[in-house]
């Protein structure tokens, strides 16, 4: 499955790509801003690894290789959620630090949410970014996303207790509800 738009390409990841994925992972301050689960450093083993893992379609998440200009520059994947949040869908991603600030994220955001919302029963999206993280945050308010709360001392990364914000967007409100059925 694949999603095109605004020049970006999401599809599903390749073992091609192992290569790729060590050198944009491989990024202290990628790992900053992910949970603990993201390795550091990051090798090829565990590009490898994570490729493998992802091609086993559980139904309930997805992962996808962001592409720009036919080279992979991120990834972004989704995780349906269960029990009474069985509408509800999160989102994580990152990008190749020379890629930020080109408004990238905000694009594949944008794709996947209106992907989401057109093709599976999903009503609610949302992120979890650190409170410091402002690139993310502000990259989920361009692509449509509200800040719905500030977790105070929610995480502790790098031996540091901090702030979370959770952001959401629903599909009666994304790009003026035009979504609705
Ligand atoms: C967060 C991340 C995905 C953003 O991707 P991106 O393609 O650079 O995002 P965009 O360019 O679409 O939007 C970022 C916005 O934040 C702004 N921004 C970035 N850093 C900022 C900072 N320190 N202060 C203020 N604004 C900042 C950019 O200027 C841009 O806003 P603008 O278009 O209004 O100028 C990327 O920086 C990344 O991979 N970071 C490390 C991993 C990560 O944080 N993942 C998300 C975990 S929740």
């Amino acid at each position: 499955m694949e999603i095109s738009a605004d020049g970006i390409r999401l599809r599903p990841w390749k073992e091609e790509d192992a290569e790729r994925l060590a050198v944009i992972a491989n990024n202290k301050k990628i790992f900053d801003n992910l949970r603990d689960a993201f390795p550091h450093p990051y090798s090829l083993e565990d590009a490898k690894e994570f490729i493998s893992s992802v091609q086993t379609d559980d139904g309930r998440s997805k992962v996808f290789a962001i592409e720009v200009g036919g080279e992979v520059v991120g990834s972004i994947g989704v995780s349906l959620k269960s029990d009474v949040y069985r509408k509800n869908a999160e989102i994580g991603y990152y990008l190749a630090e020379e890629q930020w600030g080109k408004g990238i994220m905000t694009k594949s955001i944008r794709a996947l949410v209106r992907y989401l919302f057109a093709n599976t029963d999903v009503i609610r999206i949302y992120a979890e970014p650190f409170a410091r993280n402002i690139g993310s945050r502000r990259a989920l308010e361009k692509a449509g996303f509200r800040l719905e709360a500030v977790l105070k001392s929610s995480v502790i990364k790098n031996n540091i207790i901090e702030d979370s914000c959770i952001y959401a967007v629903l599909k009666e409100e994304f790009e003026g509800g035009t979504m609705r059925t």
